[in-house]
């Protein structure tokens, strides 16, 4: 008889963060149209910039209030330096699904891609409304 997929678990702790958003920094990394963005452009300090991230989104998820920042900013400046358009909100949009997908799934993970879908409409208008 042949047994059904073993279900994926639910994102419950920062350790679920963590392999997330590592796993997904890895694919942005090797993707031809945002690695340069990130590595050339906006030369990220990863080590940086991994926790802060982490951080955002454990806030997000489970209100740990340790992320203390400002997610529009750093975008309206990179649209001084590139165009931030639609292209590329799309592909981040299809990593940041693709990896939750392939390790999660549940409330949270059904969350926190709903949570990245408005954050990229809201970061699309504003830049748009900045004039890039
Ligand atoms: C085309 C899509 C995107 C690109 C190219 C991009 C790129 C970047 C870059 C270069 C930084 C600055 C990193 C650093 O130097 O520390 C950054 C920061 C950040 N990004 Fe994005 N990003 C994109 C979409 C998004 C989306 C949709 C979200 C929301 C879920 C997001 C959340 C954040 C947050 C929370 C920060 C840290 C802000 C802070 O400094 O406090 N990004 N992003």
């Amino acid at each position: 008889m042949k047994s059904s997929p073993t279900p994926l678990p639910d994102l419950e702790n920062r350790e679920d963060i963590n392999r997330l958003v590592h796993d997904f920094y890895g694919r942005v990394r090797a993707d031809d149209l945002l690695g340069p963005v990130f590595d050339d452009i906006a030369g990220v300090d990863w080590d940086t910039h991994i926790p802060k991230i982490a951080d955002f989104w454990e806030t997000a998820l489970f209100r740990t209030g340790n992320y203390k920042g400002n997610p529009l900013r750093p975008h309206l400046l990179l649209s001084l330096q590139t165009t931030m358009d639609r292209e590329k909100f799309q592909r981040w949009l299809e990593l940041f699904f693709e990896t939750v997908d392939s390790h999660f799934q549940g409330e949270n993970a059904g969350h926190i891609k709903r949570i990245a879908a408005d954050m990229a409409e809201v970061m699309q208008a504003r830049i748009a409304s900045f004039g890039g």
